[in-house]
């Protein structure tokens, strides 16, 4: 079998760029197309297959750019309309895909949908969005809760109606059990997959349908002080309902009109629940993210164990995926730490299922501390003091050791990590024992290595902080073996052992191992079995 054959969004690693945080070319301290456009060579370089940008729509900004004022548009903050379609044309001809980011849950409340629905109770959108009267002491129709903070209900003085906002007020949820509604976002869909998009992230997927009775949403039994707010009540009826089936298999078959494009879903879920957005017969998304490692704590057994849970829950056919960082979760080499966080790399890309990176991941970017004055994210800003603050990960990409780490002439919209000038890419890229020459290498493996992408997984049983598992395809087998702990360790490896493919440390390459496997600490291996 020919790896570069098969479908593209199996066999590649995706990568996840924060446009604003990517490449600002023109000055202003905020990333746009141009930017990344010039950085595509750096990405097949380090070899990723596709690109998924966070929103570049026009926006107010308030969630910058998942609060959408024009779904078929570009923000000029981003550029514009002919600087989109050099980015196809550039990622394109370097044998990249380009996924974008749909946010059909929720507009911005300037969207024109919004402003007309919000113009008076007989207007003809009023029901593309989620407005119900209050209750009789005037206050708000149920006890959903504000992702960020505070009821979910906001009042519309000038109707006297409440319109329903799972995040900010200035974004209010479209009602998707209109039908009007569901055509209009699949008309945005068919729009930019003509363009030449290879297919969408669709945010907070599992938000789109609520309650048809809006009941009251449970109180959450295990909810304490120091968590955010909205999980005071648990999400019964606000997310999660089961025809939200139905919308998913409805956006997957407009994808399907199209060739080779791909649909992938933001769902954070408990694994059970997750893997019903494959669909019916696998008619839903191609691939509803899977979040597990973004919370697990780090040891060999829990990963172990999460990763059974998610192999054995998935539908027959079902083609898995792994993330290990996003725009909204910190940073994994400070989750883990800067030596674990290369066990984390060789885990991504050697478990089964599409990888996808969060930029600067590969070089190693911790979460930045950003001091009050400069916070722009809005969930801290509504929140303060409890940690949930997202600009920490969303700080500018560490391109070199000069002005701003090479992001921008200008004043960067978030502060850079103050280690920029000895961690960024171009130090690491002619750094042999970097990070990102791990990235780049374990990148380069999987896409050559058959066991790596189509092979089953097979866990092993270790003793001590070590995970390790088999990839087997066609009678050939690698062994991943992953120390999480920073002792040194050694296991038992049977059989007639093998060759060392690729450390951590990107070292012992061709190592014989027969018997016994020394592992040091902090240390993965990937062993080619004979
Ligand atoms: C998704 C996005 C997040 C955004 C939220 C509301 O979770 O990833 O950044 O704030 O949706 O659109």
């Amino acid at each position: 079998m020919n790896i570069a054959a098969t479908v593209w969004w199996q066999a590649g690693t995706i990568y996840q760029i924060y446009p604003r945080s990517f490449q600002d070319a023109n000055g202003d301290g905020i990333g746009d197309l141009t930017g990344i456009i010039g950085r595509l060579p750096y990405l097949t370089r380090l070899g990723v297959d596709a690109i998924w940008l966070s929103p570049i729509f026009p926006s107010p900004m308030a969630d910058f750019g998942y609060d959408i004022s024009d779904y078929i548009g570009i923000d000029p903050i981003f550029g514009t309309s002919a600087d989109f379609d050099a980015l196809v044309a550039a990622a394109h001809g370097q044998r990249l895909k380009l996924i974008l980011d749909l946010v059909p849950n929720h507009t911005s409340d300037q969207h024109p949908w919004f402003l007309e629905s919000r113009g008076s109770r007989d207007n003809p959108k009023r029901d593309w969005y989620i407005w119900r009267d209050p209750k009789p002491d005037g206050s708000a129709p149920n006890n959903w809760m504000s992702e960020f903070g505070g009821s979910a209900w906001q009042f519309d003085d000038a109707t006297g109606q409440y319109y329903y906002h799972a995040f900010l007020d200035k974004q209010p949820d479209l009602n998707w059990r209109n039908p009007e509604v569901r055509h209009a976002i699949y008309e945005v869909m068919r729009f930019w997959l003509r363009r030449g998009v290879d297919g969408f992230r669709v945010d907070v997927i599992w938000h789109l349908i609520k309650d048809g009775e809006f009941r009251d949403n449970p109180v959450n039994p295990n909810f304490n002080a120091g968590r955010p707010p909205h999980e005071a009540v648990l999400t019964l009826h606000s997310a999660d309902q089961p025809e939200v089936q139905e919308v998913v298999a409805e956006m997957r078959r407009v994808v399907d009109e199209f060739d080779d494009r791909v649909l992938i879903g933001e769902v954070y879920l408990p694994v059970e629940r997750l893997v019903a957005y494959y669909g019916k017969d696998l008619s839903g998304a191609n691939l509803p993210f899977n979040f597990a490692l973004l919370s697990a704590p780090w040891n060999a057994r829990e990963i172990a164990a999460l990763i059974d849970r998610y192999e054995q829950a998935l539908p027959l056919g079902a083609w898995p995926n792994w993330v290990l960082g996003n725009h909204d979760r910190p940073r994994v080499a400070s989750r883990v730490g800067a030596a674990q966080a290369r066990v984390a790399a060789m885990l991504l890309l050697t478990l089964r299922g599409t990888p996808t990176l969060y930029y600067g991941d590969e070089i190693g970017m911790r979460q930045v501390a950003i001091p009050a004055e400069r916070v722009q994210d809005p969930f801290e800003k509504n929140v303060p003091g409890i940690g949930v603050g997202r600009d920490g990960c969303r700080t500018p990409m560490q391109w070199g050791a000069t002005d701003n780490a090479g992001f921008t002439s200008g004043e960067p919209w978030l502060p850079l990590a103050d280690d920029f000038a000895t961690d960024n890419a171009a130090a690491f890229a002619s750094d042999p024992h970097s990070i990102l020459s791990l990235y780049v290498k374990l990148i380069d493996l999987r896409k050559h290595t058959l066991e790596l992408v189509f092979g089953d997984y097979v866990p092993l049983q270790t003793a001590g902080d070590v995970l390790a598992y088999l990839r087997v395809y066609d009678g050939r087998a690698l062994l991943v073996a992953l120390n999480f702990s920073s002792e040194a360790t050694s296991m038992h490896v049977e059989g007639e052992g093998g060759e060392i493919a690729l450390t951590t440390e990107l070292d012992r390459r061709g190592e014989n191992v027969s018997g016994v496997l020394e592992l040091r600490g902090n240390e993965g291996v990937i062993v080619r079995l004979r």
